[in-house]
């Protein structure tokens, strides 16, 4: 697609600017809205000289079937795919890869996001299980896919949302199990929709009349916590879970613009629950791709699907407490060429108050970033889209992005806010279509300054401030942090950023978290082939920036054919929590038993050997 010839210029010079300077912050001066409180005895990095504050020995690229960790650093097994949460359930069997009745009973399959809570003493770690490794969880099979419906059942219980209490004994933290806080929340948990999308014709379905009372929560990628200490999971490519028993069923436009397909792409769940079937039950996907509101100290409670938040794929919740006390919360939209959101709440937050409702109602807005520099925040309102009513804003939320013309983005993960000033880091993670095809919607993408490359192999880090520092302004003035690049192999543009160099090497940048001293944490899911464009970049691996300096240094690399998401930390902030997604999807791994054990994914707890804290 020909890139425009005024933009041309514009972003020209802003990629110009990202690759010739050294220091890239917007300003670091005024501060206000929520800080995240620094756990005692906790320097922010601000009061730290810069060469200490990414005080460990850089780790190189490796191709190993292990984690590797900085020297003075240690890791161990917390949790894997289908370790019981009580002792009545089943050992994870490496023949049978576990059963229906097995896997309820234990934690899910492809842990991504996660949120640590503490009540009473006991620490609580909430996170979510994203999708299936299939071939791996049927490997028992001869076609290595479900075949029966009790495979099926047992896929539905691999996936959603896993809570259990874990404790720290000798040194090693481990599931407490039967503790009283232990959950599994699955693709047939009942749940609660709420907000512009529930009880309409878009949400009615012949099994819930009312249309407010959705069974389960599907694709849940990375997550959020609120301030009133709930767990925040994001649905996102729910779309993979639904076919067509008529193959001739005619999709509508709605339809295909999130991805929803007659065929089956291999999870089978149609044949043997009818719900997924979108030729008997067409409104049923509509009950999916919100972002999913947990207690995770009150296991009898309901999750609530919040459709205020908007109905796309969603990745993460980042969330603040702007300085009038409304609630904000940042999100992308990961496909490539779609948007990212903002939510402003109706109501304000207090801490001593019931909060429990700030979810349920709030506007909603697209991101559109223009080649100066500045981006504004477009509401989405019957009136500026046209659209019929909220609640067909809030099902068809990309629709309504492409009505107001918000900018498409090169696949928007993990965002993050410093949690000592309000600027806001969002992991664009990469985009091969960008300025050659149309988003779902038939949006343009042309090459434009936010999403600098065509053809983007590598992805980059955007950051974006609000004006006044009000997270509820319309205009912000953005950024780039970082472009991934590969110095080993190309020069220009493709080398990255400067603060990309042949130490610190990577590619699709996708989970992203700052700590209490304000490092701000990057996670990849990147090609790991180690060859051609990604040669020297090894497996998926972790990294942290200093952000006063553009500094990044690489801390952890993960085993073969893993993604490396989801983080988090003690109350004590001595250890850090981290989740191995999908070792081995391709075949090739062991991770975590060796040998020839069945690959699983896996929650690892790193820690420092002089017990010093880590984030
Ligand atoms: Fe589940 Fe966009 O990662
Ligand atoms: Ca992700
Ligand atoms: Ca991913």
């Amino acid at each position: 697609m020909p890139i425009s010839q005024n933009t041309e210029t514009d972003f020209s010079l802003i990629l110009n600017k990202v690759l010739n300077r050294r220091q890239l912050l917007i300003g670091c001066g005024a501060v206000g809205g929520m800080r995240l409180a620094l756990a005692p005895g906790a320097q922010a990095i601000n009061e730290i000289p810069s060469e200490k504050v990414l005080d460990f020995e850089a780790v190189p690229t490796n191709l190993l079937d292990t984690v590797t960790v900085p020297r003075g650093h240690s890791w161990h097994i917390v949790a894997s795919w289908g370790d019981p949460l009580w002792s009545h359930g089943e050992r994870f069997d490496e023949q049978t890869r576990g059963s229906a009745q097995s896997q309820k009973l234990a934690f899910g399959d492809n842990n991504d996001g996660m949120e640590l809570f503490v009540s009473d003493s006991r620490t609580i770690l909430a996170i979510n299980n994203e999708y299936l490794n299939l071939p791996i969880m049927y490997g028992n099979r001869v076609s290595k896919m479900p075949e029966t419906s009790a495979d099926v059942q047992k896929g539905q219980a691999a996936i959603g949302i896993t809570i259990m209490e874990v404790s720290l004994l000798n040194g090693n933290w481990s599931v407490t199990k039967d503790s009283p806080l232990n959950r599994r929340i699955t693709a047939q948990t009942p749940m609660k929709l709420t907000g512009p999308a529930a009880q309409t014709n878009l949400t009615i379905t012949s099994l819930d009349q009312n249309g407010d009372f959705p069974l389960g929560t599907l694709n849940n990628c990375g997550s959020g916590r609120t301030p009133w200490n709930t767990y925040l999971s994001c649905e996102e490519n729910f779309n993979l879970f639904f076919a067509s028993s008529d193959r001739e069923y005619n999709l509508s436009t709605e339809f295909r613009r999130y991805g929803i397909r007659t065929t089956d792409r291999g999870y089978s769940w149609y044949r043997h629950d009818e719900r997924f079937d979108i030729a008997k039950h067409p409104n049923e996907i509509n009950r999916f791709g919100y972002i999913v509101e947990v207690d995770p100290l009150d296991p009898s409670s309901i999750p609530r699907k919040h459709s205020a938040l908007g109905r796309f794929k969603h990745e993460n919740a980042a969330i603040t407490v702007n300085k009038d006390n409304r609630i904000v919360v940042y999100m992308g939209d990961d496909e490539r060429g779609e948007f990212l959101y903002r939510f402003v709440s109706d109501a304000v937050f207090h801490p001593d108050a019931d909060n429990s409702k700030i979810l349920e109602s709030g506007s909603l807005y697209v991101a559109k970033f223009e080649n100066n520099e500045r981006g504004k925040w477009l509401e989405l309102t019957p009136e500026s889209t046209g659209m019929s009513s909220q609640a067909d804003i809030c099902v068809h939320t990309r629709k309504a992005g492409s009505l107001v013309g918000a900018t498409t983005m090169d696949r928007p993960e993990w965002i993050a806010i410093h949690p000592h000033d309000n600027t806001i880091y969002c992991c664009l993670t990469n985009n091969k279509n960008r300025g050659r095809k149309t988003n779902s919607g038939g949006d343009e993408t042309p090459v434009n300054g936010a999403n600098p490359r065509p053809n983007n192999i590598y992805g980059h880090i955007i950051k974006w401030r609000p004006d006044e520092d009000d997270h509820t302004d319309s205009n912000f003035t953005w950024d780039i942090f970082a472009l991934a690049g590969n110095p080993y192999v190309h020069s220009g543009p493709n080398a990255g950023s400067p603060n990309i160099d042949p130490t610190n090497v990577f590619n699709s940048p996708d989970g992203l978290a700052f700590d209490s001293r304000g490092r701000l944490w990057i996670q990849t899911d990147g090609n790991y082939s180690n060859d051609g464009d990604f040669v020297e970049m090894g497996n998926n691996q972790m990294l942290v920036a200093n952000t006063n300096t553009g500094e990044i240094k690489r801390f952890l690399v993960g085993p073969k054919e893993c993604e490396v998401t989801g983080i988090t930390w003690s109350i004590d902030r001595k250890t850090m929590f981290v989740g191995i997604q999908h070792p081995g999807e391709r075949g090739h791994s062991h991770f975590p038993g060796g040998k020839q054990s069945v690959p699983r994914s896996s929650i690892i707890a790193v820690t420092r050997d002089d017990g010093k804290m880590i984030g």
